[in-house]
């Protein structure tokens, strides 16, 4: 059976959630689980892909997977699950990368930027090692997708590359081989985009330094030290517009559930009338009062979770079953023999 309407979407084990990725997505995903069926998948096989510690990849993603049941993902009604608990996708992955052309993963954006940014060296001591799991990063998103048979893919405008790809897969594997997979479309919500608050012209993110990014649960006095320090004015702005930094406050406040305040700064601002001290207190009272709820939410979700791996281990039958459905179907059009079962050896 065919189920267009499932929501999939997947989020980096970063360790901590940013407001960024609350505001800009996660908040959504959250809304969403009142309209459809959702799965929200913690990617740390494409975690392999960048620079990173074998020794804390694990608990990078726990974390993530106790952030989002803390942002009000509720594992009783979606499947919120980790990767690598699901090996069938990658599996599939592998059925999809015979399907899938080399030109056009050479192609994508995000493996030219990354690419060209490992090759100069300014990210990791490897040097130029450029790993074929970089380029093959949007055959295993699309793997994701398709191993539920979602039709409905809520990412932002930076990801709508890889989601034409998955869909020029599902195409080509439904014409050689029989109707299996719908389509995904890009589920383009207008979110806020939430900037760096050191520097307010590049998009917020874990990995450009602590200063950077606001944590979803971060402690009263650090966010209150971010918002204070936060960069307003960078230099000239176009008239008519507001500076970058100034936006971004704005941005946050709106985002924290105050936007008539929001746009009565911003028509203080024009007028010449608006004190930065004002706007910086306001939006760190609205960012005090989020994270102080979500680290109660945080707290509650770990006394309710006593045995958080096994809930992992139960999200991810839950999500075995689906993928494994999908790639047994997937095989056998492919002309494949099943699965043999495996026996335990004496080593
Ligand atoms: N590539 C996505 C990102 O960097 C994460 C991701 C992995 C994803 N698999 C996915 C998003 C499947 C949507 C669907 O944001």
């Amino acid at each position: 059976m065919a189920t267009p309407s499932r929501v999939y979407s997947g989020i980096q084990p970063t360790a901590v959630m940013t407001i960024g990725n609350y505001f800009g997505a996660v908040k959504n995903w959250v809304r969403l689980q009142d309209e459809r069926e959702c799965i929200y998948c913690v990617v740390d096989l494409h975690a392999l892909t960048a620079p990173y510690e074998a020794g804390d990849l694990r608990n990078s993603a726990r974390e993530m997977f106790v952030s989002l049941l803390a942002a009000g993902i509720d594992p009783d009604r979606t499947t919120v699950y980790i990767q690598s608990t699901v090996p069938e996708q990658s599996e599939l992955c592998w059925l999809f990368a015979t399907i899938t052309s080399l030109g056009d993963l050479s192609r994508m954006t995000q493996f030219k930027e990354k690419s060209a940014l490992l090759k100069d060296g300014s990210v990791d001591d490897e040097g130029s090692f450029i790993s074929a799991g970089l380029l093959f990063y949007p055959v295993l998103q699309a793997a994701d997708i398709l191993a539920y048979r979602a039709g409905c893919v809520p990412v932002g405008q930076d990801q709508s590359q890889h989601l034409e790809l998955s869909r020029g897969i599902a195409r080509r594997f439904n014409s050689r081989f029989g109707f299996l997979f719908p389509e995904p479309e890009t589920l383009l919500t207008h979110v806020p985009k939430v900037m760096s608050t050191a520097d307010p012209t590049r998009k917020m993110s874990k990995s450009l330094g602590p200063k950077h990014y606001i944590g979803l649960f971060e402690e009263e006095a650090s966010v209150r030290k971010k918002i204070r320090s936060a960069v307003t004015d960078s230099g000239a702005t176009p008239s008519g517009e507001v500076s970058p930094g100034i936006e971004n406050l704005l941005t946050l406040l709106t985002a924290c559930g105050h936007p008539d305040d929001a746009d009565q700064m911003r028509a203080d601002y024009f007028a010449g009338t608006l004190r930065y001290v004002d706007l910086k207190g306001q939006t760190a009272d609205a960012l005090v009062a989020l994270t102080g709820e979500m680290r109660e939410r945080r707290a509650d979700v770990l006394r309710r979770e006593t045995d958080l791996d096994a809930r992992i281990m139960e999200m991810a039958e839950r999500a075995r079953g689906m993928a494994g459905e999908t790639l047994a179907r997937a095989r056998e059009k492919m002309g494949l023999f099943p699965p043999g079962a495996p026996r335990a050896v004496a080593t």
